[in-house]
């Protein structure tokens, strides 16, 4: 928000001194503490890494196998989405339900291939449901936040120079929006990290409200 506020030639903020102070509280250690303390070196080791990444127990128990993520790795693009389901899991690979067709479909219609972008998700794990097959349910913030150093290692590799993040959740856990307004959001841009980013709304989303103007 500062860096979109600083483009638009804004050169000074008024913050309460009470919030201000909130940014000078510690962490809690289970945010601060390294996933994989070991130096990555290459996307395949941080993906060896992650794959036997054991920090959420429930999901561990849950989940066939975490899934890292999809595509060229070098890609321009990058594409965030919310979380693997019932289908990610079971394959290894976000996107490939309904919802995942649909986000294909929408590579085409830019003349894309999944192949030259690269697609992951914030959360790397399926969310465990009491009904696992069918049920689905959004990831918590604990979750994300336990899981987002892995998308940060992700980012830091893949050096997109866009990434696009596919509805409200991704949107609120890459900015740290609690309730991102994805509907006033998407289509404009902000800046994760120094690099453009486009909220968009979800492809489960578009499924159901499938408008010309939502699309
Ligand atoms: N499949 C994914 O990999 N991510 C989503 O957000 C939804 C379905």
């Amino acid at each position: 928000y500062l860096e979109g506020e600083r483009a638009r030639g804004q050169r000074h903020v008024n913050v309460d001194p009470a919030k201000l102070s909130v940014l000078f509280r510690p962490l809690p250690p289970m945010l601060v503490k390294p996933i994989a303390p070991a130096e990555c070196q290459s996307m395949p080791e941080l993906r060896a890494q992650a794959l036997a990444c054991t920090r959420c127990e429930h999901l561990v128990a849950s989940r066939k196998q975490v899934v890292f993520g999809v595509g060229n790795e070098a890609a321009d693009i990058l594409f965030v989405g919310e979380a693997p389901g019932a289908d990610d899991d079971a394959r290894g690979e976000p996107f490939v339900g309904a919802a995942g067709e649909l986000l294909t479909r929408m590579l085409k219609a830019m003349d894309l291939a999944r192949e030259e972008v690269y697609i992951t998700n914030i959360l790397k794990c399926r969310p465990d449901t009491p009904n696992q097959r069918n049920d689905h349910r959004a990831p918590t913030a604990h979750e994300m936040a336990t899981c987002s150093d892995w998308l940060h290692r992700q980012i830091d590799f893949i050096q997109p120079k866009v990434i696009v993040a596919l509805g409200k959740v991704a949107v609120g856990g890459l900015l740290e929006m609690e309730n991102a307004p994805i509907t006033k959001m998407r289509g404009t841009w902000h800046t994760y990290r120094g690099i453009p980013l486009m909220p968009t709304f979800h492809p489960a989303y578009l499924l159901h409200k499938e408008t010309m103007q939502n699309k």
